[in-house]
């Protein structure tokens, strides 16, 4: 099967090339911002500089397996600020989710005299008599609520296919690349936007697929890098090393 490519990046007219690099490096810069801004907010999420495992599974599934504030605290540097059955009562407690009843028959009575001394009175302490305060530290961090990522899957899908659209576009002019390797180059951004997206819910489910986020976004920045970069060198190196005559003998 022979296949005639009538146009090629190489012999584009100038305001053409023009309008396709302007529009690939300000998408790469986008890209380099966009990674950037992972790094900057997954990447701080478990307190450490640098994007980690760790950090994806605090973004999207949260710290469950720590429990709410209150036990991590009970068993941290509260332990020995309560005798163990107090202690082990209020723990019992937080992790039923702290029913009203049990609150005002002993857990309020409980804080009152083993917690409140420090933290009614202490300025600046969280006041734990308060059911509203207590509340706070009751709850487990979840990670990304369901309509945050549904609303961020959308917007990602959406915006994202748009980019690499045109870059593929002006990649399918690109020659000295056979018709199924850069097919293959083309499918790879949205076959991966579509692993990224959907690994956000299933590390949501289960921390085991954090992995799988970081593989997904790796993907097509690289692609996209391979793209950009062989699209920017057949428009405006190619056409000069063509063109040159043959290299002088060398003497
Ligand atoms: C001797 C004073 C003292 C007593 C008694 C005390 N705490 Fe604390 N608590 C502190 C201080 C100081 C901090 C802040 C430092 C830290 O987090 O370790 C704190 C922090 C906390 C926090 C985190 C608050 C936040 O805003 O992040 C929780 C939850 C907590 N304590 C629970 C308890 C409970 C429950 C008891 C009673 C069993 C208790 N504490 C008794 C001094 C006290």
């Amino acid at each position: 099967m022979k296949e005639i490519q009538r146009f090629t990046l190489a012999d584009l007219t100038l305001p053409m090339k023009t309008l396709f690099s302007g529009y690939l490096l300000v998408i790469g810069l986008g890209l380099l911002f966009a990674g950037g801004q992972i790094m900057l907010t997954h990447g701080l999420a478990d307190g450490k500089v640098g994007l980690s495992v760790d950090d994806i599974i605090y973004s999207y599934h949260g710290k469950r397996d720590e429990g709410s504030k209150l036990i991590a605290k009970l068993n941290g540097s509260m332990k020995d600020n309560a005798p163990p059955d107090v202690r082990l009562a209020m723990i019992k407690w937080a992790e039923a989710g702290g029913p009203a009843e049990e609150w005002d028959e002993k857990i309020s009575m409980d804080v009152d005299q083993y917690c409140a001394p420090c933290h009614a009175n202490i300025p600046g302490l969280a006041n734990l008599t308060d059911r509203a305060v207590m509340d706070e530290m009751l709850k487990v961090d979840e990670g990304q609520s369901p309509s945050t990522l549904t609303r961020v899957s959308h917007i990602h899908l959406f915006g994202i296919a748009f980019i690499f659209f045109f870059v593929g576009w002006i990649f399918t002019y690109a020659t000295g690349i056979s018709q199924l390797n850069k097919a293959i180059l083309i499918s790879v951004p949205f076959l991966f936007l579509i692993v990224d997206v959907l690994s956000w819910w299933l590390t949501k489910w289960n921390p085991n697929f954090a992995w799988l986020v970081i593989i997904g976004g790796f993907g097509y920045g690289m692609s996209a890098t391979v793209m950009i970069f062989t699209s920017l060198y057949q428009m405006w190196i190619l056409p000069r090393r063509k063109a040159r005559p043959i290299d002088p003998p060398i003497q």
